[in-house]
């Protein structure tokens, strides 16, 4: 059998904590024959329930899952960490600016960037969940100069599978039949869910839907559905943000199939005119544990106006974060 890896998770007793924790464990995110290490990061006063979900995990008897270890301390849960997903973060309350809520953030995903930085392994794959999540992977990353910017990567998966459910109930077909929609940008309403090279049984997608119902309709509801899960559950989505996160990292540790591609949030490396250094979503495929954007994509004048709005978003983001002292 494989040697254990050491799966880092902050927030860990937050919702999605919850359901995220089993389903790494269970051997859903790295493979099931793959045993894992959890290294759990909470803040202090939420250590107790961190307990009480550590006893459950121990209770389900998961063959896959080494250790757990819980913690307090960064420098502790990140030690020789080989994947780690931050999820922890601080929410926006009532009244709060963008600017406050970056701020906030940035006293969480500095020192973490740092702690990364000090003691995870050297190969450390990095998702960034926790809100605002592209400007904070950004922060984590420009607090962490010893490892490769390209290790860190945000978390526009929901909005991709989102995107991908939507558009099957749409038409009728399965999900499985879908495939190569891409999420370009933001993590926020300004994200651009694009069908321009989406196929439905291998057919283009926009032959087979209105283009109406395309521009008006589809791009808002997948862009707005977390604000109508949070009316609707009153909480927002704790599970299906764990699942895109296990989606996310096993694509990313174990390559995405044949053909296909997924939307990552990563470093834009100046591609499709996207601003360089910007953690924007592109549409990517991975293999041997790297991933690469997508090349040669048709651009048309519709897709160009909502990449360049998303990316404009993204660059306010980081001139707050700037100005605050928490990126170069
Ligand atoms: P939650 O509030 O239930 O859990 C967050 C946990 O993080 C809490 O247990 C809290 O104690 C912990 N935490 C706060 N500061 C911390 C720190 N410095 N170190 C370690 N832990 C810390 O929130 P939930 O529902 O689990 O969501 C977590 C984040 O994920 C939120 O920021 C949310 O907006 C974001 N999110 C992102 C999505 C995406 O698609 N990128 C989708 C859904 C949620």
């Amino acid at each position: 059998t494989k040697p254990p890896v050491r799966v880092a998770v902050t927030g860990a007793a937050g919702q999605i904590g919850y359901s995220l924790l089993f389903r790494i464990a269970s051997g859903d995110m790295l493979g099931k024959d793959q045993p894992v290490i959890l290294q759990l990061l909470e803040i202090t006063p939420a250590l107790k329930a961190l307990q009480g979900v550590v006893m459950e995990l121990r209770d389900c008897a998961f063959p896959l899952l080494s250790d757990v270890v819980t913690s307090d301390d960064p420098m502790v849960a990140f030690r020789d960490a080989d994947y780690a997903l931050l999820v922890g973060a601080m929410p926006r309350k009532a009244g709060m600016e963008r600017g406050d809520l970056l701020g906030a953030n940035g006293g969480i995903f500095k020192p973490h960037g740092e702690a990364l930085n000090a003691v995870a392994s050297r190969g450390v794959k990095v998702l960034v969940v926790g809100n605002p999540a592209n400007t904070n992977a950004l922060i984590a990353q420009q607090n962490a100069p010893d490892l490769n910017p390209k290790q860190f990567t945000a978390m526009v998966r929901l909005d991709h599978n989102r995107a991908i459910s939507q558009l099957a109930e749409k038409t009728g077909q399965p999900v499985s039949s879908i495939q190569n929609v891409t999420i370009w940008g933001n993590h926020s309403s300004t994200q651009y869910p694009d069908l321009s090279q989406a196929t439905v049984n291998g057919q283009p997608a926009l032959e087979q839907v209105e283009r109406d119902w395309y521009e008006n309709s589809y791009i808002s509801t997948v862009a707005k559905r977390g604000a109508a899960i949070i009316e609707a559950r009153g909480s927002s989505s704790a599970a299906s943000a764990a699942s895109a996160a296990i989606d996310h990292m096993r694509d990313w540790a174990l390559g995405t199939p044949e053909g296909q591609w997924v939307s990552m949030g990563i470093p834009s490396d100046g591609s499709y005119g996207v601003p360089e250094g910007l953690i924007y979503g592109f549409p990517v495929r991975c293999s041997g544990g790297q991933y690469e954007i997508v090349q040669g994509l048709e651009v048309s004048d519709f897709s160009r106006g909502k990449m360049d709005a998303t990316a404009q978003e993204l660059t306010e983001e980081r001139d707050e974060v700037r100005k605050l002292g928490l990126v170069r």
